[in-house]
């Protein structure tokens, strides 16, 4: 696979911004206005900010990535009009922190209607706001929600001038959840380039890992082969877990040196142009798996072959969530490591003592993506899968040194192994093809150490 991606550049096309723009119009009432909002800077510590990282919804609708932003989507009168709010231009402020592309250029560069310094915000937005009737806006932005009221009282404010303030607000976010979660060929070739990436990356990391290596330094390889494709930061926090780390499942202290004859768990994805990789695989700090490590190995790699395998449109997370289960219990069973009746086994879920999280999720611009799951009262995710829906399937066994309830040569083993699958019209596309997970491949990659 050829990587096209420039590095820093979006790899997706304008037009594709606006087809989400239109598709959002598409969803609004008539004589209606929704409103999003960009990230803000976040402080580190004193006057040090982290990385800049946009908001997701705000970035879908328009592929700009300067903070303190906001949109405004206009369906009135027949018309669609999409208005920016933006920073101004500010030779001081550019010469200290870097360039902010103005209301000109941001007006032809992402094909929006019109766009105004944030400064004309309350002015603009009041007038907007006369005679329409509902706003929408995400109920989950706190601060979102706090401007949009203080817009409708000062449009209230102004009825003894005629002015009619809008009657109804409404969720912005099932409607983009809903539209997210649904990708176009251009965002699965983004997810398609950006699991290459990772691939390769987790690809280093197998070769780059020996005894006496610490964890972080294994992630900084990873990092850096991120960035030598193109995918300028990682997609969440890198989880480096060598030997009994990996049972703890969101372990990111990434502090310890490897040790000789324990697994890594390396969980690690890209971010492409906002869009997420999210790989997980495990292999042995030694380059050569134990017997206890390789069985428990070949379980969870069975298992999620299984599920992956049954993915096509109209399956749901909670038949997958069968397979996973029946899979996991039955190898756990024939272990000795669950006993029992077999059947009362299956029919309790008892893999879900060593299975300690969820089966998937969707991916996408978040690594936890956004879309209803449609989970019933059973906890049951009962959404049918359809085409352009991606997620991660990610089977494991946590088996704490501290369990003195499992026998001794399966204490301080976590094993994760998580794909990122794309759901077709025939059945599914595993985006996740270059990172190895077979014994032998990983065995054998190891011993032709870089
Ligand atoms: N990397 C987080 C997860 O696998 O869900
Ligand atoms: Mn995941
Ligand atoms: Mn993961």
């Amino acid at each position: 696979m050829t990587i096209q991606n420039i590095p820093g550049i979006s790899a997706l096309p304008i037009s594709e911004f606006v087809s989400h723009r239109n598709k959002f119009f598409n969803q609004m009432a008539d004589n209606s206005v929704a409103f999003f909002s960009a990230a803000n800077e976040v402080t580190r510590s004193n006057d040090t900010e982290f990385a800049f990282c946009q908001n997701k919804n705000f970035y879908y609708l328009t592929g700009f990535n300067e903070p303190d932003a906001m949109l405004l989507l206009i369906k009135a009168a027949g018309e669609q009009q999409s208005i920016l709010f933006s920073l101004p231009k500010d030779k001081m402020h550019e010469i200290w922190h870097g360039r902010r592309i103005g209301q000109e250029k941001a007006c032809q560069q992402y094909q929006l209607d019109q766009c105004f310094t944030l400064d004309e915000k309350n002015e603009r937005v009041a007038k907007y706001l006369a005679g329409i009737d509902k706003v929408y806006f995400s109920f989950n932005d706190e601060k979102m929600s706090a401007t949009v009221f203080s817009f409708l009282a000062s449009v209230r404010a102004k009825s003894r001038q005629g002015l009619k303030a809008p009657a109804h607000v409404c969720d912005a976010s099932p409607i983009i959840d809903d539209l997210r979660l649904i990708k176009s060929a251009n965002e699965i070739e983004l997810m398609r380039q950006v699991n290459y990436i990772s691939g390769l990356a987790h690809q280093r990391a197998m070769q780059k890992t020996s005894a006496g290596v610490f964890e972080y330094q294994i992630e900084n390889e990873i990092l850096h082969e991120f960035t030598r494709h193109g995918a300028r930061y990682a997609a969440y926090a890198t989880i480096v877990a060598g030997g009994d780390n990996a049972n703890i499942l969101h372990y990111t202290n990434n502090d310890a040196p490897l040790v000789n004859n324990e697994l890594l768990l390396i969980d690690a994805g890209g971010e492409l142009s906002g869009y997420a990789a999210d790989i997980t695989r495990t292999f042995p700090v030694s380059g050569k798996f134990t017997e206890p490590q390789k069985t428990l190995y070949q379980l969870v790699l069975t298992a999620k072959s299984r599920v992956i395998t049954a993915i096509k449109p109209g399956v749901t997370f909670a038949q997958l969530n069968d397979i996973a289960n029946e899979s996991l219990t039955t190898g756990l069973f024939e272990l000795e490591i669950l006993s029992g009746d077999l059947d009362e086994l299956i029919k309790d879920k008892a893999c879900k003592k060593y299975f300690i999280h969820g089966l998937g999720h969707w991916l996408g611009l978040d690594v936890h993506d956004v879309g209803d799951y449609q989970t019933n009262e059973n906890r049951e995710q009962q959404r049918a899968f359809s085409p352009g829906m991606t997620l991660t399937i990610e089977p494991g066994l946590y088996m704490p040194l501290d369990d003195i309830s499992i026998a001794e040569q399966w204490r301080g083993i976590g094993i994760r192994i998580e794909d990122n699958i794309v759901v077709t019209e025939q059945g599914y596309e595993n985006l996740t093809a270059n990172s190895p997970e077979t014994v032998a491949d990983i065995e054998a990659l190891m011993a032709a150490k870089k």
